[in-house]
C-alpha cells in the first residue's frame, strides 16, 4: 500500500467549450465522452488518486456539472471526496484557482485538465508532491513544440523560460496539463489580467513562479505517455492506445476503483461489492477479478 500524501488538494478542470469536438460535444461535455471503455474524466482523476490525493474538486460548466456529479457522486464509493464548482464561462485555466478558492483553503493544490491522459512510470507525481513550496510543472519531449507551452530549464530542473506556442521554441519540452503549486497560487491568480484572448492564462501563473525563481520542472521519462484528447483524431488515438495496452496486459488504465483499492482508499471487500453491482459489464467482471486476486 502506498503512503498517503497529506495536505494536497486536487482540482480537475472539466469545463471549456469543447468546440474542436463538435458535434460530439453539442449535447454533452468532452470529459464525459468515452475513451475506449470509460469516460474521459476517469483518466485525470486517477492521476490525482495515484498521487494519494483524496480531496478533489471537479470544475465544469453549469450545463455539464450535474452530469459529472451523476457520474462521480460524492466519491465515497472509491474512498475519496469529490466536490463540485461551476465555471460559468470558459475564462481560462488559471480561473480554476479563483473558482476553487474556498475548496483550496490553506492547502497546496494540483490542477489537472480533464482531457489529459498520462500512462507509464508515475513516480513523477510523488516527486512533485514531495515539494510543498513554489510551483512544479512537467516537461515532456515532443516533436512539434511550437504547438504547446514550451519550457526551458537548467540541469537542476529550474525553469529558465516559458512560452506559449513559440515560433522559435527554446527547447523541445512541452508543458502538459498538470500543475502543482503551493498555496500562494490563489493570490497569484487574483492578480492576473486576462490575455488578448480574454482568458486567465496558466502560463502567466507559471511565469510568476518563474520570476520568483521558484518554478521547478520535472521531466517525464520517455517511458511515459502523455496524450491530450481534444480533437477527433487525438480522441481516437487515445482510445486505440488504451485498448492496445489493456488488451495486451489484461490491466485497465484509469480504473478508479482499482486505483482506490491499490492506493488503500477502499478495502478488497468494498472493491468486490462495487464489482458485484455492475457484474454484467466487462468493467464489473474486471473489478471482481481484481478482488479475487491473491494479495
Ligand atoms: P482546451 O482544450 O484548451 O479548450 P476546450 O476544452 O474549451 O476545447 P476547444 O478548444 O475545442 O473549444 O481546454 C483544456 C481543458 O481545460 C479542457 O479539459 C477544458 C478545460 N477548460 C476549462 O474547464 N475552462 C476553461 O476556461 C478552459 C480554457 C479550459
Amino acid at each position: 500500500m502506498e503512503e498517503q500524501v497529506s495536505g494536497w488538494k486536487g482540482i480537475v478542470l472539466a469545463g471549456g467549450a469543447g468546440s474542436r469536438l463538435y458535434p460530439s460535444t453539442a449535447a454533452t461535455c468532452k470529459q464525459l465522452l468515452p475513451v475506449y471503455d470509460k469516460p474521459m474524466i476517469y483518466y485525470p482523476i486517477s492521476i490525482l488518486m495515484l498521487g494519494g490525493i483524496s480531496e478533489i474538486l471537479v470544475i465544469s460548466t453549469p450545463r455539464d456539472l450535474p452530469l459529472l456529479r451523476d457520474l462521480l457522486g460524492d466519491g465515497s464509493r472509491v474512498g475519496v471526496e469529490f466536490s463540485y464548482a461551476e465555471q460559468p464561462n470558459p475564462g481560462g485555466i488559471a480561473e480554476a484557482f479563483l473558482v476553487g478558492e474556498n475548496f483550496i483553503g490553506g492547502s497546496p493544490t494540483c490542477l489537472i485538465l480533464g482531457d489529459n491522459l498520462f500512462y507509464g512510470d508515475m513516480r513523477f507525481i510523488r516527486r512533485a508532491l514531495a515539494k510543498k513550496t513554489g510551483g512544479t510543472i512537467f516537461g515532456y519531449a515532443v516533436q512539434d513544440p511550437a504547438r504547446y507551452g514550451v519550457v526551458e530549464f537548467d540541469e537542476a530542473g529550474k525553469a529558465l523560460s516559458i512560452e506559449e506556442k513559440p515560433k522559435a521554441p527554446k527547447s523541445n519540452f512541452a508543458v502538459p496539463g498538470f500543475y502543482c503549486y503551493d498555496n500562494r497560487v490563489v493570490e497569484i491568480a487574483k492578480e492576473l489580467e486576462p490575455s488578448d484572448r480574454g482568458e486567465l492564462e496558466i502560463t502567466d501563473v507559471n511565469r510568476k513562479y518563474l520570476e520568483k525563481g521558484e518554478l521547478q520542472v520535472e521531466v517525464l521519462s520517455r517511458g511515459t505517455a502523455w496524450l491530450d484528447m481534444g480533437t477527433p483524431r487525438s480522441l481516437l488515438d487515445a482510445s486505440n492506445f488504451v485498448a492496445s495496452i489493456e488488451s495486451r496486459q489484461g490491466l485497465k488504465i484509469g480504473c478508479l476503483e482499482e486505483v482506490a483499492f491499490r492506493s488503500g482508499f477502499i478495502s478488497r471487500k468494498q472493491l468486490a461489492a462495487l464489482g458485484e453491482e455492475v457484474k454484467g459489464s466487462e468493467y464489473g467482471a474486471y473489478l471482481l477479478s481484481l478482488a479475487e486476486e491473491s494479495s
